[in-house]
């Protein structure tokens, strides 16, 4: 019987985690640091729907991508029409815009983040997943270098916000309409000269199908052979080369200086000119925790208006195996009521204290006094309430400080503003048990 058979339990899909705390608070935090920064920017949020028709991703990410080829969740839905759970959000966010007059450039330029789950058919390894989730933002409408910069300092100031270290920053320029051709027919021209038979079998194939793609193999072969490639750089037309002289002088002045990365080509189709990449060398094989470009022209081949734009996108996952550890904030309380009359007081204690903005855990179960007090250990709460039965007979509750031991009992109606000013007194401490 399959695994849904009745006696088995389910289990996950290859490649899609359950993500459960600690990780689900570090996506929390990420996202919470993204809202805040990219609001200082001006980007505000735009949700767009998880699935849309394939063709949008076929026209925007290109036909001959492996995202396009081999990657994509695609399905007929119950009218038979082809539909696709995203693999980026970037085409989704261009068909929102162009189907809400947003690309339109008398409209100026307008800034979105979206954030959320993207699915690809990868094989799946450390910091790859086929459920993954991106941090997203596309600035749309404006061509000025004065973007592109912008936007690679926001995500600069985001991932050092973050406390994500040693990272580096790779650049370069694809070129635009009017350079690349040119620079594609050099490029398959060096290629074509090659010995075929060196190179891996995915470039043999991508050599016509998508050359610029057989400069970022990562086979050692392949890349020995392509070393002496004609570089896109050398090829950029003078307002391409004025465009990425200024991109980079603006990031100057910040401090920021990526290196220079000839072999940057993006593995989607519609970039131009600015594309970069954030790498770390402490995550394993997959080393991009980042990566974008301008995509001018892309609004026009969905079908909608001409509107240049510049983005990016981050992996949470890969972020999350950067991300600096954080202990758990320790609870308020933690109340102990081992009888069932005590637990009605307790709960309505919990409800008030909560309602003062504390946090903390009422116990359900009754069981030794020594018991229950090494379950309010075990919760890392900083205060221990407890209503055991005198206290609860006569209306009243201990209050214990777990860190010094110390201990007053008062009535129950006094208690939610006592504890309250007992906490704002005390020093937090990080839950060392979480
Ligand atoms: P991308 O380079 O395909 O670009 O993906 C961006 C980031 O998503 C990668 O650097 C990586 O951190 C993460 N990522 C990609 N695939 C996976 C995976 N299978 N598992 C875990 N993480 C993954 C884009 O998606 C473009 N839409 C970015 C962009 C926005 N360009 C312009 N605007």
């Amino acid at each position: 019987m399959s695994q849904q058979g009745a006696s088995r339990a389910f289990s996950r899909i290859k490649g899609f985690a359950d993500l459960f705390p600690p990780e689900s608070e570090a996506f929390s935090r990420m996202e919470s640091c993204g809202r805040d920064i990219f609001s200082r920017y001006g980007f505000a949020e735009l949700r767009t729907p998880l699935l849309e028709f394939t063709g949008l991703f076929q026209r925007s990410i290109g036909a001959e991508t492996d995202v396009v080829q081999k990657e994509m969740y695609t399905f007929a839905d119950r009218k038979g029409r082809s539909v696709t759970l995203r693999p980026e959000a970037t085409a989704g966010v261009m068909r929102a815009c162009i189907e809400s007059g947003l690309a339109d450039a008398r409209s100026g330029a307008h800034r979105f983040f979206t954030m959320g789950p993207m699915f690809r058919y990868e094989r799946p390894q450390k910091g790859r997943m086929r459920q993954f989730h991106q941090i997203n933002c596309e600035c749309l409408g404006t061509e000025s270098p004065f973007a592109d910069a912008e936007l690679i300092a926001m995500l600069w100031r985001f991932l050092q916000a973050l406390g994500i270290a040693d990272l580096t920053l790779k650049l370069n320029s694809l070129g635009c309409a009017a350079c690349r051709p040119a620079y594609m027919a050099a490029l398959r021209d060096y290629l074509t000269r090659l010995d075929a038979d060196a190179l891996c079998e995915d470039c043999r194939r991508r050599v016509q199908s998508n050359p610029l793609r057989v400069l970022d193999c990562k086979q050692p072969g392949c890349r020995a052979l392509t070393e002496g490639a004609p570089r896109l750089l050398d090829h950029n037309c003078p307002d391409c080369r004025r465009h990425f002289d200024t991109v980079l002088e603006l990031l100057a002045r910040e401090n920021i200086t990526p290196d220079i990365d000839h072999r940057l080509v993006r593995g989607l189709d519609y970039y131009c000119r600015t594309t970069f990449e954030v790498v770390s060398g402490r995550i394993g094989a997959q080393t991009a925790v980042a990566g974008g470009g301008r995509y001018d022209g892309l609004t026009a081949q969905l079908g909608g208006p001409d509107a240049p734009g510049v983005g990016f996108a981050c992996g949470m996952e890969r972020l999350a195996l950067l991300l600096p550890a954080r202990a758990p904030v320790a609870p308020d309380f933690f109340i102990v009521a081992p009888d069932e009359t005590a637990r009605a007081q307790a709960f309505a204690l919990a409800e008030a204290l909560r309602g003062l903005g504390l946090g903390g855990e009422l116990e359900y179960g009754g069981g030794s006094f020594k018991s229950l007090m090494r379950k309010a250990a075990k919760s890392g709460a900083r205060f221990c309430c407890i209503i055991g039965p005198d206290e609860s007979a006569a209306g009243r509750v201990s209050i214990r400080s777990m860190q010094s031991g110390e201990q007053v009992t008062l009535p129950q109606a006094d208690a939610p503003a006592r504890l309250a000013a007992l906490v704002a007194a005390s020093p937090t401490t990080p839950n060392h048990n979480g």
